[in-house]
């Protein structure tokens, strides 16, 4: 089995400094940074810009990515890019920027291409002309380090979100410099932690995990259990922000190579009707998707119930996984269930959206992924669970 990962993870470094030495060592000197509006005054972004300029790079900064970029947003950084001759894309802030700047990639050195046609299955020669080094801000979707890309495309006046993906868009190298996820709200703090605890436990019983990637699942699993509680209670605990950091890159490792499952299915479809956070929809399936594993796949169940042993050390509790992870919600103040939450929709509406979510959960490739098969009964009754 084939494993990909970025060719350098450059953990708990400052962030401009890392940036010359690999600027340096790749020989780039056409650069183009892309973020967004919020992190374009953050103290870390200024400093790196700082520091190009002071090299005497050509460089341009595309600041106007928005969440869930849409398609215009890719071909203008595309365009930005062509303009710019760029040799070296790097993109600085939360799995927006870095999903625009990979969407960007292609379009700049593909332009003909039509990007819904990325997939991980088919080889397209991109990455020649130009590379991407992260630079991210939130510690979460791991997409500094994944083959994810995810855009939005308004189709019939609706907004729809399209997930690609592609091992040639694993970016380059990633730089984790703590300070830029510090500053990060608390809600935001837990949600994006918690997205990448989905990803950690998803992984790693998916059906391509291998041991590799059980190791980045198992230390991760252990990490957000850990450290998560101490970066709320101090959100400035650099230490602490640090090894959070470094464990969302490692799952968005643990991911691309060994894939996710039903609460990943279940939040995509989840997600944009309750306009809820992606790691806010993930967090909420999670522990009845694991629940429904543990008791439909053997495999399944055995692991867990390795990590659950794992766990207990730190925990101090004898339960099974998805209780555990229910208490951790609970410890952190987070909502165990959609009718926790602040404006839940009235059951009756539930009822609803659940025929419409299951039946778009149903057509997510991350289902196939999932150690124990499901069909649309299944998921309803997972859905009703979470509610
Ligand atoms: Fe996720």
């Amino acid at each position: 089995m084939n494993i990909i990962t970025p060719r350098e993870i450059r953990y708990n470094v400052n962030a401009g400094e890392a940036l010359l030495e690999l600027i340096e060592s790749l020989g780039a000197s056409r650069i183009l940074i892309v973020s967004d509006p919020v992190i374009a005054r953050h103290h870390v972004f200024e400093e790196v810009v700082k520091l190009v300029d002071s090299r005497g790079l050509s460089y341009e900064v595309f600041k106007d990515v928005e969440p869930e970029p849409s398609l215009e947003t890719v071909e203008r950084v595309a365009e930005e890019a062509r303009v710019l001759e760029a040799d070296l894309f790097v993109a600085i802030g939360g799995g927006s920027s870095i999903d625009a700047a990979k969407a960007g990639l292609v379009l700049y050195e593909k332009p003909s291409m039509n990007i819904e046609e990325l997939s991980p299955l088919e080889t397209i020669g991109i990455g020649r002309r130009s590379k991407i080094v992260a630079i991210p801000s939130t510690s979460g979707t791991g997409s500094d380090a994944s083959f994810g890309v995810v855009i939005t495309k308004i189709v019939s006046g609706k907004k729809r979100k399209i997930a690609l993906g592609s091992y040639e868009l694993v970016p380059y190298a990633t730089i984790l410099d703590p300070r830029l996820p510090a500053t990060m709200p608390r809600d935001l703090t837990r949600n994006t932690a918690l997205d990448a605890l989905s990803h950690a436990v998803e992984a790693y019983v998916a059906v391509m995990a291998t041991p590799y990637t059980d190791s980045l699942s198992e230390k991760v699993v252990e990490t957000i259990f850990r450290l998560l509680p101490r970066v709320l209670e101090n959100p400035t605990d650099l230490e602490a922000r640090a090894r959070i950091h470094l464990a969302a890159t490692m799952a968005g490792i643990a991911f691309t190579n060994a894939g996710l499952g039903v609460a990943h299915a279940i939040a995509h479809a989840v997600g944009p009707r309750l306009k809820l956070h992606h790691g806010l929809a993930v967090s909420l399936a999670l522990p009845y998707v694991v629940e429904y594993n543990f008791v439909n796949s053997e495999e399944a169940k055995e692991k867990y119930t390795e990590l659950s042993r794992h766990l207990s050390l730190w925990t101090n509790t004898r339960n099974n996984l998805p209780q555990q992870i229910l208490r951790f919600y609970e410890k952190i103040g987070h909502p165990r269930r959609i009718r926790d939450l602040p404006s839940p929709p009235p059951q009756s509406e539930w009822k609803n959206l659940v025929e419409e979510i299951s039946q778009e959960a149903m057509e997510d490739s991350e289902l196939a992924f999932n150690p124990a098969p499901v069909g649309p009964e299944e998921i309803k009754s997972i859905l009703n669970k979470m509610y």
